[in-house]
């Protein structure tokens, strides 16, 4: 079916396509790693950290196991490990109890890595496993207000490491409080 637009005429086929103002091409770098071995020993043991935060999760109904391991800008390393609840909306991820425990003892200090690893009690994790959505968010409000890119590892229990440069890596249409103006 065809109909007149101005002196145009458009396919009902391709009018999706036409009225397209233009395309944004989105895509991410980041690097990987072979191995923890591979990275700065600050960096392998910040990740030892989170193993460490990781083993003490309180995951008793997922049986997936998260430890974060974050290091800020004063030295001090900050852990946190997934919470979970018998109703399980209430639970929280590891990323999110790390991040928000250092905002509230460190408030204004910024955040330089964040090393993340999981473990499963029902099989062994050798995919890197990437924070959720909801931990990445909360992340970018922390790199936001710092104006410095918080570099975030994560692996699964043994095998390859994944670097993101950033949160807005992870996370690539931000929303930030800019939009709330
Ligand atoms: N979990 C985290 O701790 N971090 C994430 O980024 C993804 C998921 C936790 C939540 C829940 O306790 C378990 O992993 C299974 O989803």
């Amino acid at each position: 079916m065809y109909f007149k637009q101005g002196s145009i005429n458009v396919s009902s086929n391709n009018l999706k396509e036409n009225l397209i103002l233009k395309k944004l091409d989105v895509s991410i770098t980041l690097d990987v790693y072979d191995s923890v071995e591979m990275l700065p020993i600050a960096i392998q043991e910040l990740m030892q950290s989170a193993k460490q935060a990781r083993d003490r999760a309180y995951a008793p109904y997922s049986s997936f196991m998260v430890g974060s391991s974050i290091e800020l800008a004063n030295g001090v390393i900050v852990q946190g490990n997934n919470q979970e609840n018998a109703a399980y909306p209430s639970g929280l991820c590891a990323e999110r109890v790390a991040v928000f425990y250092a905002g509230a003892t460190y408030p204004g200090v910024a955040i330089k890595n964040i090393a993340i690893t999981v473990r499963s009690l029902h099989h062994t994790v050798l995919v890197p496993t990437p924070p959720c959505g909801s931990c990445r968010q909360a992340l970018a409000e922390y790199e936001v207000n710092q104006e410095e890119p918080i570099k975030v590892y994560f692996m699964g229990e043994t095998g390859q490491v994944v670097k993101a440069n950033s949160v807005k890596d992870l996370l690539p249409l931000i929303f930030d409080s800019s939009f709330l103006k």
